[in-house]
């Protein structure tokens, strides 16, 4: 393993080795047969009718026929990139993870942006959260970053994820609207489950629409954890900065865009890479101790809360650079299966209940998706730290293991793939201390569904919160059943009573007279520990 050497070139002379160039060569069949004539079928007499004989034939409509994989259940149209990642700084301090110590090494990763909603063939400007997924081939296995353009989510528990996504996806009678939250079930979910008005804000901020992929953030929205050598751990969540800064479209160029050129965030980035303009991003972490979990006046492990940036700043620790475009989409960007369970040792999980959940989903998803366990040896997918266990077979296995035994412990093959300990790289989970009663409950610390959704609102310019008043209108204004509208707009004046009144108005709705809750005013309960921290800062 330390003689690994990986450089950014590596998963590039990885894949090269299962790519092949068929120019200039001789036309075969799947099993090496040159082929004379690829353009008619086996006839009996020039006008007769096709041949069953005709194995040619058969197997070129075959394997068109079976030429397509199941879109993503969510995140289905998306948009990927190759590229390097280098750290600037040791982190040993907090995390053991290799490549983020040395910053002369750089780490290859692939990118894939993608829409939430919308099926593969829809359009790249639609109104929707952005998926932001990073692959770090790194020299301990592969690390997965799967996170999003908004550093929250809908939703605090994953129980709940199938319901909001059967809301969001065009309605199934009769799978309209594609890609828009413009319809009744969306907003049904939002008004009835008031955990996600944090997040529907950001949905219908500026943010919903960015300009480029090269000007969105990424956060992994969870809270992880970072452990070090010495096996202490920091909470810790992830960012992602582009350097190009953050733009978004305005809704009348978005709506436009769509139209003309519903490809218009995937050109833009492989256009760019093309020139030489390399996207980057800077890699950012907040980091709080564990002691200091309960100083907040939000739960760190509620998906649907940030941790405010004033409180605990982002350190940027390192940068990301897109420089090279896939040769095969679908060997790549389709391909290409990222899971939150894919860590390093170094960083490892919290207990957020969503984060929890997708731990589960991910592999089962794929494991239909891709057909079967196999799908870690798809190029794109192999890790370039070496892979040894005994798992075997199973529908498109392409590894042929040798050896007679495939079991741990056997006395037949002293030679067996065997455990290693902690300091040759072995994953040992953070132990964490876990006691609790049986329940399915959500804790009382997740009940507050209003404050960050009012800091959210207060922080916006004049001009953010006339997009915003406009975003909720158009949406909202969709909507068939009045009563979800109203009480949509009754939620909306926990927030603000004038952002209420302001969509009451644009689309027929009784503007509330006051809050139906009461709400703290905003997020800036800061304990003595913490402002110590922030001054220290
Ligand atoms: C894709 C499940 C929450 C980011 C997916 C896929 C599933 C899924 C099944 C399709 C994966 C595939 O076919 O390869 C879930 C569940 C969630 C959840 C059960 C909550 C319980 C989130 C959150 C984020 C996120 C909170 C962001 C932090 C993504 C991204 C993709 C994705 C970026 C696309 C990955 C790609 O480009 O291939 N999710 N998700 N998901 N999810 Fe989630």
């Amino acid at each position: 393993r330390d003689n690994m050497n990986i450089n950014e070139e590596s998963k590039k002379e990885q894949l090269k080795d299962f790519s092949v160039n068929d120019s200039g060569q001789k036309m075969t069949t799947n099993q090496g047969l040159r082929i004379t004539d690829d353009e008619h079928s086996l006839k009996a007499g020039d006008r007769g009718p096709t041949l069953m004989e005709d194995f040619q034939f058969r197997e070129k409509m075959t394997h068109f026929d079976h030429e397509r994989i199941p879109e993503r259940i969510v995140h289905a149209r998306g948009f990927g990139a190759h590229g390097y990642f280098q750290v600037y700084e040791p982190m040993a301090e907090f995390t053991k993870a290799k490549f983020l110590q040395d910053p002369a090494a750089k780490t290859p990763v692939f990118v894939r942006f993608s829409t939430v909603a919308g099926s593969r063939g829809s359009a790249d400007t639609v109104r929707d959260v952005r998926g932001f997924a990073t692959k770090f081939y790194t020299e301990e296995g592969n690390f997965d970053l799967v996170g999003n353009n908004m550093p929250v989510f809908f939703i605090q528990d994953a129980m709940k994820f199938p319901d909001f996504v059967h809301a969001v996806k065009p309605e199934p009678h009769n799978e309209i609207p594609q890609a828009s939250t413009a319809h009744d079930t969306h907003w049904d979910f939002i008004a009835n489950n008031t955990e996600s008005t944090h997040m529907i804000m950001w949905a219908m901020s500026d943010r919903a629409i960015p300009r480029s992929f090269r000007m969105m953030e990424g956060f992994g929205v969870h809270t992880f954890r970072f452990v070090n050598e010495k096996g202490e751990a920091h909470f810790v969540k992830f960012h992602w900065k582009p350097l190009l800064g953050v733009h978004s479209l305005v809704w009348d160029e978005a709506q436009k865009i769509a139209g003309k050129d519903p490809d218009f965030n995937r050109r833009d980035l492989s256009e760019a890479i093309e020139m030489g303009n390399y996207p980057e991003f800077e890699f950012g972490v907040q980091i709080i101790r564990e002691d200091e979990e309960f100083n907040f006046d939000f739960d760190i492990l509620d998906p649907t809360k940030l941790w405010p940036e004033e409180l605990i700043p982002v350190r940027r620790i390192g940068k990301m650079t897109l420089n090279r475009n896939v040769d095969n989409f679908f060997a790549e960007t389709e391909q290409i299966a990222f899971h939150v369970g894919h860590v390093v040792p170094g960083i490892d999980f919290s207990n957020d209940p969503l984060l929890q959940g997708r731990l589960f989903s991910y592999t089962d998803t794929q494991l239909s998706r891709l057909g079967g366990p196999n799908f870690h040896e798809i190029p794109i997918n192999r890790p370039l730290a070496p892979v040894h266990n005994n798992q075997r077979d199973g529908m498109h296995r392409m590894t042929i293991n040798q050896g007679q035994t495939s079991y741990h412990k056997n006395s037949l093959n002293n030679n067996d793939p065997h455990e290693a300990t902690e300091q040759e790289g072995g994953y040992v989970h953070y132990q964490e201390k876990v006691e609790g009663r049986k329940v399915r409950a959500r804790s009382d610390s997740f009940k507050d569904h209003y404050s960050q959704a009012k800091l959210f609102w207060n922080s916006m310019s004049d001009v953010e919160q006339k997009h915003m008043i406009k975003a909720f209108r158009f949406e909202l204004g969709k909507v068939q059943t009045k009563s979800i509208q109203q009480q949509m707009v009754n939620n909306l004046s926990n927030v603000d009573l004038n952002l209420a009144e302001q969509v009451a108005l644009g689309i027929g709705a009784e503007a509330p007279k006051a809050p139906t809750e009461e709400v703290r005013e905003s997020v800036t309960l800061l304990s003595p520990a913490l402002s110590q921290l922030n001054t220290a800062k």
